[in-house]
C-alpha cells in the first residue's frame, strides 16, 4: 500500500502548488456600468436583479466568494466568467452597435424566458439568483421597451 500513500502526498504537492497559480481578476468599478444602465434605464427592480443574477458573469465587477480562492474552483469560476463576458459585457456597452444592442437584449429575453440563464450551476449556490415568475417578467418588459430605441437607431444609416 506504500503506493497509495505516496500518490496521496503527491496529489497534496499538486494541490497546494496550484494554489500559487491565480487566475486574474475581474474586477473593474462599477463606474463602467453605468452607459448600459444610462441607456437601457432599467427600474429599481430589474437593476437589482442584474446586480444579484447577472454581473458576476457579465460584466467586468464580480463580486467573488470566498471559495473562489481556492484552486481549482478558481480556474473553473473564471473560465465561466471569461465566456459569459465574451458572449454578452454589460460593462462593454457603450462599444457595441445599435444593431448589436439589439440583438443581444433579443438574446436576453429568450434565455431569461426559457430559464437558460442564469446558469444553473450558479443559482444551485446563488439562491437569490433564482428568478421567480414575477421577476423574469420584470426582465422581459425592460428589456422589450429597451429594444424598441436600438431596434429603430438600427434601421437608420449610422
Ligand atoms: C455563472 C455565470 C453566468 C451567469 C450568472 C449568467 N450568465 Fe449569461 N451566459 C453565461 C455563459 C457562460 C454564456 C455563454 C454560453 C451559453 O450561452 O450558455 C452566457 C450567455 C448569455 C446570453 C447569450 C448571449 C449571446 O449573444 O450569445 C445572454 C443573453 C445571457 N447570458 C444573459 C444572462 C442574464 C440576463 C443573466 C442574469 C439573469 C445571466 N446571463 C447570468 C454565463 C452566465
Amino acid at each position: 500500500m506504500i503506493w497509495v500513500k505516496r500518490f496521496l502526498i503527491l496529489l497534496l504537492i499538486a494541490l497546494i502548488g496550484i494554489q500559487f497559480i491565480r487566475p486574474e481578476r475581474n474586477e473593474d468599478s462599477y463606474e463602467s456600468l453605468e452607459p448600459f444602465l444610462a441607456e437601457t434605464k432599467p427600474s429599481e427592480q430589474v437593476a437589482a436583479i442584474l446586480k444579484t443574477a447577472c454581473y458576476d458573469c457579465h460584466s467586468n465587477q464580480t463580486q467573488y466568494p470566498w471559495y473562489a480562492e481556492v484552486a481549482p474552483v478558481s480556474f473553473w469560476l473564471s473560465d465561466h466568467i471569461q465566456e459569459g463576458k465574451h458572449h454578452l459585457n454589460f460593462s462593454a456597452w457603450q462599444g457595441y452597435s445599435a444593431k448589436r444592442k439589439d440583438d443581444k437584449l433579443d438574446e436576453l429575453i429568450e434565455e431569461v424566458t426559457d430559464g437558460e440563464m442564469p446558469l444553473e450551476s450558479y443559482t444551485l449556490i446563488h439562491q437569490d439568483a433564482h428568478l421567480t415568475r414575477a421577476q423574469t417578467d420584470a426582465m422581459i418588459t425592460w428589456a422589450k421597451t429597451a429594444r424598441i430605441i436600438y431596434s429603430l437607431k438600427a434601421d437608420l444609416p449610422q
